[in-house]
């Protein structure tokens, strides 16, 4: 059974001058068991909004949603995953641990299964130090963090993650993108907007782009990766004459020759460089990478 299951949802809000405006238009999407989606888009493109409505906060105007198999919104769909929403706040004159203890309650877990959860998360996220100072004074990385681990405290099998790296350091995002792949290495699966690409290439099998409310792509992302090839770094120690002639050099430093060779070139190089016996030390792909795959899309929306 696919953990999510979206299919013709439309939502529209009604603007500050009485109109309408359309958030999302007949978005279709699943989610399969065990893979980590990534929903990128720019702000606007009705990300939140698709998450709101599968975490069943807000209803669609048509359309509908399953949440491993039951009505977003059910009870039984509602306790059946972890959930952060975008900008997460909490009552800041709790700690983290009773905070937590609060979320364990509303999820019915024991309070011995609360306290080992509890310390599980903390240490996931990196708090342990932080578990019994109120909220008051911490960073917004630190709730960000907080988030996380409350949406990891029932251990569920699928997490609905708004931004999950947004307002983190370098250290943090490192954290929480290691984090979604040990989740992905243990059978969990993953839904998560964000509108940062590398993001998308750390850690998504599939990534679903979203642009004014529009299903744009649904993509595997090795697959942009590798159809993204355009060329080849060539590093060939001491080259021919020949060769150096017919690919020039982008860098030689006496030594070490790079070249340049383009992917449709690739066969006649290595044809060349076997029959003179070049001593090749490196092959290196050059991608169009998923960021230009992105502002593609964009971009074609916009004209
Ligand atoms: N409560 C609301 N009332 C009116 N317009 C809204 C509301 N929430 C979102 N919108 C509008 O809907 C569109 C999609 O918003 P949202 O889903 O938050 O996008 P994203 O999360 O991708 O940035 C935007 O144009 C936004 O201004
Ligand atoms: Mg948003």
């Amino acid at each position: 059974m696919n953990p999510i299951l979206i299919e013709r949802i439309s939502k529209s809000y009604k603007g500050k001058k009485g109109q309408r405006i359309q958030a999302l238009s007949e978005l279709t999407l699943e989610v399969k068991p065990g893979e980590i989606l990534g929903v990128l888009g720019p702000n606007g493109a009705g990300k939140s909004t698709t998450i709101k409505i599968l975490t069943g906060q807000i209803p669609p105007d048509s359309g509908t949603v399953e949440i491993l198999g039951a009505m977003a919104g059910s009870m039984q769909a509602r306790s059946a995953f972890g959930y952060l929403p975008e900008n997460p706040a909490f009552y800041d004159f709790l700690t983290p641990r009773e905070y937590l203890h609060l979320v364990g309650a509303a999820f019915a877990m024991s309070v011995d299964r609360i306290k080992s959860e509890s310390d599980r998360v903390l240490a996931l996220l990196d708090l342990q130090t932080d578990s019994d100072r109120p909220l008051r004074g911490f960073s917004k990385g630190m709730v960000q963090r907080l988030g996380l681990a409350q949406a990891l405290l029932h251990d569920p099998d699928l997490f609905i993650w708004d931004e999950p790296m947004s307002g983190l350091d370098p250290m943090g995002r490192a954290l929480v993108k290691g984090l979604m792949l040990e989740l992905k290495r243990r059978g969990k699966t993953i839904f998560f907007s964000t509108h940062v690409t590398a993001d998308v290439e750390a850690v998504c099998d599939r990534v679903a782009v979203i642009v004014g409310g529009r299903l744009q792509a649904l993509n595997d992302v090795q697959e942009i990766l590798a159809d993204g090839i355009e060329g080849y770094q060539v590093q060939i120690l001491n080259p021919s004459a020949e060769l150096a002639a017919r690919f020039s050099a982008s860098e030689d430093n006496g030594v070490m020759t790079e070249l340049y060779v383009s992917r449709e070139a690739l066969p006649g190089f290595l044809d060349l460089a076997s029959r003179g016996g070049e001593d090749i030390r490196l092959i290196e792909p050059r991608r169009r990478n998923l960021e230009q795959f992105f502002l593609d899309i964009v971009s074609r929306n916009q004209r």
